[in-house]
């Protein structure tokens, strides 16, 4: 079974756990109730055999408990083959809790869901993900140990987003030597949309490099600050998939490129930090590949923050940090070429890199 993005209706209409779409052979969904706090968080263990798994917990308030699910699903199941094709001794797995992070989120929910997190003795290791801060993984480690991404004061690697952001340039580099035969983004029109914590980061990379760097995002504020730092353009149409562009910067939420969006698209990469970019990973990796949109995949691509939380657990450096999110670099121009000789999806390319080292790794345990 795949990863797919999934109505509500359709969602219902199969069995409720093992049976979802997104399930793709879960190891184990932990559902987690705290009546005094308001908990309602779900984790989902994809897949332990590279080591813990390890993925960050989402706050969000979505519409049904269905979506928490799916969305948990896809997400535990991306950080597998993240940490395996980047070479990490880490599983996969992720957390979502169900509630809006700017009004349900206290400390003692907080501690609450760490408590949830330590009684997995280490199988889940836990970070920060959409809608938590660095703040709220302090408060976890108040009461487990397995939990990473926590500040700098309290020895933690501190905020990943500017790593996640350096290694989604370095995979946009490798597309673009590519597509292109060079690297160097100068000139390059790349639309960034979604300008939070990584998606400034990115801005600030393309602008030194001199591209021309178009922004959008739902927060008009957030485009002013933006473009006063970087002298970005705010973009200004309502069909941001309609424009020409070279580079499609997706940083906001997943599954933009979709049924809606996928023939509208003008261009010739696509590579952001997102998770889950394509809505349907099989039907949309084929159709960006026969359209001959290059796509850098995203869980390649966006690996930065899993290498810095990685170096928390490993105790490596800075440097060392730095160095393994560079080669992502590399890593991408190799799948990328063996995406065309091969005549695969870069996506699948990725993926089936990704799924040998956790058989080799299998094998290797089972002697
Ligand atoms: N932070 C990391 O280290 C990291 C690592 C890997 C993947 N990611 C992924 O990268 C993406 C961005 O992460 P972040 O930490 O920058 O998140 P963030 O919450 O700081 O920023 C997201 C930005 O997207 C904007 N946005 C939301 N919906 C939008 C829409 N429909 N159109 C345009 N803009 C929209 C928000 O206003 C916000 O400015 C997320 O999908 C996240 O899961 C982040």
């Amino acid at each position: 079974m795949t990863s797919e993005i999934i109505s509500s209706k359709e969602l219902k209409k199969i069995d409720p756990v093992f049976g979802q779409h997104s399930f793709d052979d879960h190891e184990q969904i932990v559902f987690c109730n705290d009546k005094d706090t308001g908990l309602k968080a779900i984790i989902g263990i994809h897949n332990t055999v590279l080591g813990p798994a390890l993925g960050g917990t989402r706050m969000w308030n979505y519409a049904n408990e269905w979506e928490a699910l799916n969305d948990v699903l896809r997400l535990s199941r991306g950080m597998t083959f993240k940490s395996a094709i980047t070479g990490l001794n880490l599983g996969g797995g992720k957390a979502v809790i169900i509630g809006d992070a700017k009004t349900q989120k206290t400390p003692e929910l907080m501690r609450r869901f760490g408590e949830f997190v330590h009684s997995l003795s280490g199988r889940y290791i836990t970070a920060e993900d959409v809608g938590m801060a660095t703040a709220d993984m302090d408060t976890v480690r108040e009461v487990t140990p397995y939990v990473t991404g926590i500040s700098e004061s309290k020895g933690g690697a501190g905020n990943p987003s500017p790593i996640t952001a350096y290694g989604v340039f370095m995979g946009m580099k490798a597309a673009a030597k590519f597509k292109y035969g060079s690297d160097i983004l100068e000139d390059k029109n790349v639309f960034v949309q979604g300008i939070g914590n990584v998606g400034e980061a990115l801005v600030e990379h393309l602008v030194n490099e001199g591209a021309n760097v178009t922004i959008a995002d739902i927060s008009q504020d957030r485009l002013e600050e933006i473009r006063a730092k970087y002298g970005a353009t705010i973009y200004g149409g309502n069909d941001i998939y309609s424009e020409d562009m070279d580079i499609y910067a997706p940083c906001a939420l997943g599954a933009t490129i979709n049924d809606d969006t996928i023939y509208k698209l003008k261009a010739s990469i696509i590579a952001g930090a997102a998770n889950n970019q394509l809505a349907e990973e099989a039907k949309h990796g084929n159709i960006l590949q026969e359209r001959g949109i290059v796509y850098a995949p995203d869980f390649l691509i966006n690996a930065g923050g899993i290498i810095n939380v990685y170096a928390e657990l490993e105790n490596y450096d800075r440097q060392e940090i730095m160095r393994k999110t560079e080669n992502i670099y590399n890593t991408t121009l190799e799948i990328l070429d063996n995406a065309k000789v091969n005549n695969l999806t870069t996506h699948n390319a990725a993926l089936n890199i990704a799924r040998e080292r956790i058989e080799t790794r299998k094998r290797e345990n089972l002697k």
